[in-house]
């Protein structure tokens, strides 16, 4: 990889294999309505913990509206993008990164990620969360927020290492900004969690095509 190749903005395939670093063959891709009975099959097999943490304490099915909501993308005001396991395709897949705009704020957005309890901690989400930067920077997005529950120390940290500042609390949440990256040189590369993010830049401008 060049030098200079930090400098320059990824442009994403509409849907594109990613191999994480372990050798598993993943596909990313925005989330469309077909989609519905994956996320549905996706949150029942999700751990109690990991439903708390992205859904802030809800535990139920997800329910008609939240399915159509998770899967109507218009690639401007709400983008989600998906993780599949290429070599286990019938499984519900991966994890989902998604924002919503912000009605009062249009040039912000929340976000919410979550990644399958056995997939967690193999990079998925970082990729994920690099795709969502890049729709959004393009939407012309620049800052995000997160709601993180305030026990959900691992993330807070990763947070703040790729750059983000603490924006508010309200009883058990953290409010986090993150500003929206684009490419690897705007993100913070004094410590290990930023090095990996804006690496994950540097690979998503040389990924393949693939049939989504
Ligand atoms: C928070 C969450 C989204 C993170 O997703 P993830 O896929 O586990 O995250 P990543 O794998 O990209 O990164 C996590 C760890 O893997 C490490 N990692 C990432 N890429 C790696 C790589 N290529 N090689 C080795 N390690 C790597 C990271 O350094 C990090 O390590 P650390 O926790 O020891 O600091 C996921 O744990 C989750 O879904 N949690 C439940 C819901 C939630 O908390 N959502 C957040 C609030 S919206």
């Amino acid at each position: 990889m060049g030098v200079f190749s930090g400098f320059f903005t990824p442009t994403l395939p509409p849907a594109f294999e990613y191999p994480l670093d372990d050798g598993l063959r993943v596909m990313l891709r925005p989330i469309r309505h077909e989609d519905a009975p994956r996320l549905q099959e996706g949150f029942r097999r999700l751990s109690q913990l990991a439903r708390r943490r992205r859904f802030l304490d809800q535990v139920d099915p997800l329910s008609e509206e939240q399915l159509k909501a998770f899967t109507s993308n218009d690639d401007v005001n709400h983008v989600a993008w998906g993780a599949l396991n290429l070599e286990k395709p019938e499984e519900p897949g991966i994890g989902v990164a998604r924002y919503v705009r912000l009605a009062d704020d249009p040039k912000a957005a929340d976000v919410a990620i979550v990644i399958a309890d056995e997939y967690q901690g193999r990079g998925t989400g970082f990729v994920l969360q690099a795709c969502l930067h890049l729709s959004a920077h393009r939407a012309g997005l620049r800052s995000f927020y997160y709601d993180v529950l305030s026990d959900n120390e691992r993330i807070i940290r990763h947070l703040k290492l790729m750059g983000a500042e603490h924006a508010g609390r309200a009883d058990n949440i953290d409010r986090l900004r993150l500003p929206v990256y684009s490419r690897a040189w705007d993100v913070p590369d004094g410590n290990e969690i930023g090095r990996r993010f804006a690496e994950v830049f540097r690979k998503l401008r040389s990924v393949s095509p693939a049939a989504g």
